[in-house]
């Protein structure tokens, strides 16, 4: 077999597994032999850039950086839906559409929560993506859908020639909750809701982030009608085997009905069963089964005719605010929360809900003792979203926001432009020195057993430690004295720091808390620059070099290595033995002409993404800087180089490769 049918037969292969995995959730070979397959796959392509296709199953994992989306205009214009939240007037609809199709049939599917796209297929091939937009222009982002997993690149057996298919792209409440998590361990804000979460993740220009980040998608519409069945429920069907997630009868995600009664009892099903989903919904969406049907019934200005949604109630209640408390968090921010009398919400007691910010305070006219009413925001974080304004009591006191910090009394600040209030007091205010060490000795980062943010908190309050560095010289005759600490839990704690010198460095410096860098930023820092003190020399250019690093997070590490007082910790973690550079592991670089060789890239590039350029600069033994300097050995520029870089390497006299040149260079 030739290079090119070789990879040809892996593709196929690895499109198969997908499709078991992903769609019919019967995967026939183990994960560890399917990153096999798809590891051998990559080897080849990229020994092979000839060969390279937009739809290979390696594209799964993204790599490719889209600048600005292109607008593109829909073929069919994206429609909405009308919708009610009264059962009542689901039932005039449907008796309206009896009367003037009287043949007609329905079929009642889920209304997913999520980001609506239009996929364009030629010849079974995925060719384009268009975000919904105005509904009659959306925006290109084809790089970012490939990635999603359930979506097939090409398609089984029979299909139309060219044709669109729509559907909705979700955001799993796991990958969602996972997400967050990781975002709040690095100082980030959280997203609202999975379908925010969906939508921001959809507009990410670094498609490795968005193959990350675990979106899936359902598709419920073929375009243009009738081209696979002359009815809906059956378009669906084909299109299931084609090897779309289609919504599947066995679990009731879709249903054919021909009575109110059907309709009337499906939607009654949903109403609770929603709640066990492993994404959201809003509703239901009934249609018109026979696209004849449909026609006959036809559109208004903005949504169909056979078509309309039932729309859940968000789940709302009503309680008392007794009082605003503010927390402060490892990085000084404030957040207001609303304490409320208990209130049973969607499965749970809910006793407290978050006010964000100063903003919503305001927004919401809030007064203590006011009746709230509390919505489970994309029915998970319970919110406060209005207040009834006919129960206030004449001398209720309106909530000001504090302007003080509630830990330590001072003054609060709030940057330009940025919601949030922090306390400045990052040297000494309590919950900030303790959440700081806190996240040191978090399993993810330092993982010290034995102890646990109460004792933090006491060790911090009797003036033990003020930062991670003033663990290491905690002392047995220290903690022994202290109440309730017995001989043993003392050892305990001394030996789990003991233990964490021995914790790699990229897991110290995640455990720094420095904002933005959460354990994979720190992984990708610590795997580029090898030492906490290589890294700490390096420019904000030299960050951003780095595979995804943005300026933001380059600023923030930056900034970290610049103050006197992180100096302070890290000299004193250099003391204690903490590891403060990478293991060296027997990576394979290869020898080539650009061994140690420093190397700008610039611009975009044809056959390779950018991360795909540096990740081969790497292996070759090159090293990627940021700016051109009378050090830089290479330039290799791409399309869209800045004329200023240009000449800049022009002056200095370093040499420009094209993506070609860069290929003949090393004879790839
Ligand atoms: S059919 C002509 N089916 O809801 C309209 N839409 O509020 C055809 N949606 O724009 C749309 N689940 O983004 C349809 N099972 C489903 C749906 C669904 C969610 C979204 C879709 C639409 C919006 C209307």
């Amino acid at each position: 077999m030739g290079i090119k049918e070789k990879i040809e037969a892996l593709r196929n292969q690895l499109h198969e597994h997908n499709r078991r995995y992903y769609i019919e959730d019967a995967p026939v070979i183990s994960d560890f032999e399917f990153d096999m397959l798809l590891k051998e796959l990559e080897s080849l392509e990229a020994a092979h850039p000839e060969y390279a296709d937009p739809n290979s199953p390696s594209v799964r994992v993204g790599g490719g950086i889209t600048k600005s989306f292109n607008t593109v205009q829909h073929r069919y214009s994206m429609l909405s839906l009308s919708n009610s939240y009264s059962l009542e007037e689901i039932q005039e609809w449907i008796t309206r559409v009896q009367k003037s199709a009287p043949e007609a049939t329905f079929v009642c599917e889920l209304k997913y929560d999520g980001v609506a796209i239009g996929i364009r297929y030629e010849n079974g091939v995925l060719v384009q993506a268009v975000t919904r937009g105005d509904g009659t222009q959306g925006d290109d982002i084809t790089a970012n859908v490939r990635t999603i997993r359930s979506i097939p690149l090409k398609l089984n057996g029979e299909f139309p020639e060219d044709f669109e298919i729509r559907g909705e792209i979700v955001m799993p409440h796991a990958a969602f909750n996972s997400l967050n998590g990781k975002r709040t361990a690095a100082g980030l804000p959280s997203f609202a809701n999975p379908r925010n979460c969906a939508s921001g993740t959809l507009k990410l220009q670094d498609s490795s982030e968005v193959a990350s980040r675990g979106l899936d998608a359902y598709l419920y519409y073929v375009l243009p009608e009738g081209v696979v069945s002359p009815s809906h429920a059956g378009a669906i069907r084909a299109a299931g085997v084609m090897g779309f997630k289609v919504p599947l009868e066995k679990n009731r995600f879709i249903e054919e009905c021909d009575s109110i009664d059907q309709i009337m009892d499906f939607i009654g099903h949903w109403d609770t069963a929603r709640k066990d989903l492993p994404f959201d919904i809003d509703g239901i969406v009934i249609k018109v089964d026979s696209y004849a049907a449909q026609q006959e019934l036809g559109f208004t200005a903005k949504s169909p005719r056979w078509a309309t949604a039932y729309k859940f109630k968000a789940e709302r209640v009503s309680t008392v605010l007794n009082e605003v408390t503010y927390q402060v968090g490892r990085t000084g921010a404030i957040t207001p929360v609303a304490n409320l009398e208990p209130v049973w919400l969607g499965g749970t007691t809910v006793k407290r809900a978050s006010l964000h910010n100063s903003d919503q305070i305001e927004l919401l006219n809030l007064y203590l003792g006011d009746s709230v009413f509390v919505e489970k925001g994309g029915e998970i974080i319970p919110k406060v979203v209005g207040v009834d304004l006919d129960k206030r009591a004449e001398d209720a006191a309106e909530v000001i926001f504090i302007e003080e910090c509630p830990e330590c009394a001072t003054s609060l600040v709030r940057k330009e432009g940025e919601a949030q209030h922090y306390c400045p007091n990052t040297d000494s205010c309590p919950p900030q020195v303790s959440g700081r060490i806190e996240h040191y000795i978090s399993r993810k980062a330092m993982d010290i057993a034995g102890m646990g943010s109460e004792t933090v908190q006491l060790f911090v309050k009797k003036g033990l430690i003020k930062h991670p560095g003033d663990l290491y010289s905690l002392t047995f005759d220290e903690l022994i004295e202290l109440e309730g600490f017995k001989e043993k839990s003392v050892h305990n704690i001394l030996d789990g720091i003991l233990q964490s010198k021995e914790v790699p460095f990229e897991r110290v410096l995640f455990g720094l808390g420095i904002r933005h860098v959460g354990a994979t930023v720190a992984k990708k820092l610590a795997k580029h620059f090898g030492s906490m003190f290589a890294l700490a020399e390096a420019t904000i250019e030299d960050i951003t070099a780095v595979d995804s690093m943005g300026e933001v997070i380059a600023r923030e590490v930056h900034g970290y290595f610049r103050s006197e007082k992180n100096a302070t910790v890290l000299d004193a973690l250099v003391d204690a033995g903490v590891q403060m550079e990478m293991i060296q592991t027997e990576e394979s670089i290869t020898e080539s002409p650009i061994t140690g060789a420093k190397i700008v890239v610039s611009g975009v590039f044809e056959r390779f993404s950018r991360t795909e350029l540096k990740d081969t600069i790497e292996k070759y033994g090159g090293q990627n800087v940021g700016s051109i300097s009378g050090k830089t050995n290479y330039v290799v520029a791409g399309e869209g180089m800045g004329p200023s870089k240009l000449k800049k390497a022009e002056s200095l006299g370093v040499p420009i490769l094209s993506e070609q040149d860069f290929i003949e260079l090393l004879g790839l």
